[in-house]
């Protein structure tokens, strides 16, 4: 089955990266001009996705905002003939179907996905977590999405990790099919060292069957009192096996205040626009440092 749909989970608090988030949705933190959703959600339309529900909270309008059209924005960009200014406007508001559904309380990106059950019906659908932007010239959402088409089971984006960081993700057993693919057959998430099963990580982005609404609804709280979606995909793995992709491109992390300066770096100096201008500048503050 094709997979046109996908998820974006983005009703968390964000409070690793206050006091920005106070207000304003980590989602919508920009990466030079784009806010970094943008960048997701074209993530997902550029690998075959036409529907997208993004999994929102209180005072996350501005994410539905950004997605609307914006008559004197666009009234106003008309008038002073920015042509182009105008169709990147206009043209957000035509990206995929979007919808919004509100995770009434913050009870973990688990408990977000379930949210999505009615969206999902029966089809295999992707996850794009909100704080996750991966950047490159292959969308790591459509390498997942051709796994799935192969294997016919649940994938997982997954990268390798420090022994350091992987205590604070998830650790996954896998074993090699080839290349970059591997089965999963067992994970943990927030491993103590001596629980790690291998340095391979989710990472921002699977592709899932609607199953996991029922190991959701039978699944307890985890870490963080949270309702964990790597406890479900764990039971998944487990018992229908899934797969594994050591997917290409760069992944930034949003929801944090150290990934949130790496990725505004990185994408300045390939910036069309200040990107000259930002490389000379950077070379001058290095010469000091
Ligand atoms: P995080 O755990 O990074 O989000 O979830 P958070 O809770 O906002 O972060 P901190 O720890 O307080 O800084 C990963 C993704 O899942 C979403 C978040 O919006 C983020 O995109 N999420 C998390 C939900 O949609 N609902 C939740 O209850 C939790």
């Amino acid at each position: 089955m094709k997979v046109t749909k996908a998820v974006i989970p983005a009703a968390g608090l964000g409070t690793r990266v206050l006091p920005a988030t106070k207000s304003m949705p980590k989602e919508m933190l920009p990466i030079v001009d784009k806010p970094a959703i943008q960048y997701i959600v074209e993530e997902a339309v550029n690998s075959g996705i036409t529907d997208i529900l993004i999994i929102t909270n209180r005072g996350k309008g501005l994410i539905e905002d950004h997605f609307d059209r914006a008559p004197e924005l666009e009234a106003k960009l008309t008038g002073a003939n920015k042509n182009e200014m105008f169709h990147q406007v206009v043209d957000i508001s035509k990206l995929a179907n979007i919808y919004f559904v509100r995770q009434k309380e913050t009870k973990g990106l688990g408990h977000a996905v379930n949210c999505a059950r009615s969206f999902v019906g029966n089809e295999p659908f992707a996850v794009l977590y909100g704080d996750d932007v991966i950047i490159g010239k292959d969308p790591a959402c459509g390498q997942l999405i051709r796994a799935y088409e192969e294997f016919g089971m649940g994938v997982l984006g997954v990268k390798q990790v420090s022994e350091e960081a992987i205590t604070k993700y998830s650790s996954l057993k896998v074993e090699k099919i080839r290349d970059n693919l591997f089965k999963c057959t067992d994970m943990i998430e927030k491993p103590s060292k001596d629980k790690i099963m291998s340095l391979y990580s989710i990472l921002g982005r699977c592709v899932l069957t609607p199953d996991i609404f029922d190991i959701l609804d039978n699944t307890a709280p985890g870490a963080g009192g949270e309702i964990q979606l790597t406890d479900a995909m764990c039971a998944m793995a487990r018992t229908q096996g899934m797969i594994a992709v050591d997917y290409t491109g760069k992944r930034y992390d949003m929801g944090n205040k150290l990934g949130i300066i790496q990725a505004a770096v990185e994408v300045a100096l390939e910036h069309s626009e200040i990107g000259k201008d930002f490389r000379e500048y950077l070379k001058g503050m290095a010469a000091h440092l």
